[in-house]
């Protein structure tokens, strides 16, 4: 194949060169997979209104998220386990996105801790900060507590709590896999702990069994509250589709929403998150910044975004594409399609700056 050009290209090399398991692990979504599929699919079905004899000589991309300046509003979604991708993993994801100006966020099933990811990221970006900490809340509090006391000393900017996730989603790749975690690889914030190990569970996905038996399914609106009791980083609340839930956010203290569906991977049948984000951003008015992900995939998918309402997107996917090419260079080449398609298609669409993608630029 001739240089990957764009992130389903990244895609295909991805899916020629990892192991089953972990290409399966990547790609699936939950069920029969219409979720997966209907995020990607909506942003195809937004159709953008150019504005023309616009001066686009230059554009400027650049935006603020929580109040930071980031290079672009495209920021690293948080995954899990990306030494399955590339031996360097979430140290590789971490450098590429601070050489990239933006945010990384870093999930708490990294298998790398977090403390390493925040001085590979800081060393690449020679400033302390500009990564969110993604935060699964443990049935013991003890545990979760301490993850988040680690989370604020090594300089995390934001937490973001996801809320989506209960239990695993029937990912049934996972399951006719038997998805465990490979030698030599474990959850490393909760080695310590532990809670390192994702085995081999009889007839199961191995995550499954750990996030059935390790989170806590009983997670309400309360312990939002109790979050932010402990401590003094924003909260962001991931995997919210819904207006009320978005003013309920609000109203318990969180500072930004991201609408999401998991990337397809939780309850399979949800909404696309291109189809929720009108409906939140209306919610979330001044009280919350609100971002979105699931099949970005296209710099004009983010341009509809901004126009739609959010205030940058996450991807998932295309950095673990990316990673499995080469890497940071191929997380950098991911970041990098997606920054000059930004920049083409605000051209295009008559914005020189990512402010001017206001809701009259989508049908
Ligand atoms: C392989 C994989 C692992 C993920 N792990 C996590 C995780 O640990 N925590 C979390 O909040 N979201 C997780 N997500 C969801 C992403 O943060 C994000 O919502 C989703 O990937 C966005 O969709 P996209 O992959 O189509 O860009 C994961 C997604 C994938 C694909």
């Amino acid at each position: 194949m001739t240089a990957p050009l764009t992130v389903r290209d990244l895609h295909d090399v991805a899916a020629q060169r990892l192991p089953r398991m972990a290409y399966d692990y990547y790609a699936s979504g939950a069920e029969d997979e219409t979720t997966l599929a209907g995020n990607e699919a909506a942003w195809a079905r937004v159709r953008l209104r150019p504005r023309c004899l616009v001066d686009v000589s230059a554009r400027d991309l650049s935006t603020t998220v929580l109040g930071r300046p980031v290079a672009m509003p495209v920021l690293v979604a948080p995954t899990a386990f990306q030494r399955m991708a590339h031996p360097d993993g979430e140290l590789a994801t971490a450098r590429a996105a601070a050489a990239q100006g933006t945010v990384m966020a870093l999930s708490t099933l990294a298998t790398s801790t977090l403390e390493d990811v925040a001085d590979a990221y800081d060393a690449a970006r020679g400033a302390r900060g500009g990564r969110w900490f993604q935060l699964y809340v443990y049935r013991d509090r003890g545990v979760t507590r301490a993850l988040v006391d680690r989370a604020e000393a090594a300089g995390y900017d934001a937490l973001a709590l996801t809320v989506d996730a209960p239990f695993l989603g029937r990912r049934l790749r996972d399951v006719r896999n038997g998805f465990a975690l490979p030698a030599g690889l474990s959850v490393a914030n909760l080695a310590g702990h532990g809670k390192g190990a994702v085995d081999r569970a009889l007839g199961d996905s191995g995550l499954a069994a750990y996030v059935a038996t390790m989170l806590d399914p009983s997670l309400t609106w309360r312990d939002v509250e109790w979050l932010r009791s402990i401590t003094r980083l924003p909260v962001v609340v991931k995997g919210v589709v819904r207006g009320d839930d978005t003013r309920l956010a609000a109203a318990h203290g969180a500072s930004g929403g991201v609408v999401s569906n998991h990337g397809g991977r939780q309850l399979d049948g949800a909404v696309a998150t291109a189809d929720a984000l009108r409906e939140v951003a209306d919610a979330a008015g001044d009280a919350l910044e609100v971002f979105v992900d699931g099949g970005v995939r296209r710099g004009s998918d983010v341009l509809k975004a901004l126009a739609l309402g959010a205030r940058a997107v996450l991807v998932g996917r295309p950095v673990l594409w990316g990673l499995a090419r080469d890497g940071e260079a191929g997380v950098a080449s991911a970041l990098g399609m997606l920054r000059s398609e930004l920049d083409l298609a605000m051209a295009l669409a008559g914005c020189a700056t990512a402010r001017d993608a206001t809701p009259d630029l989508v049908a």
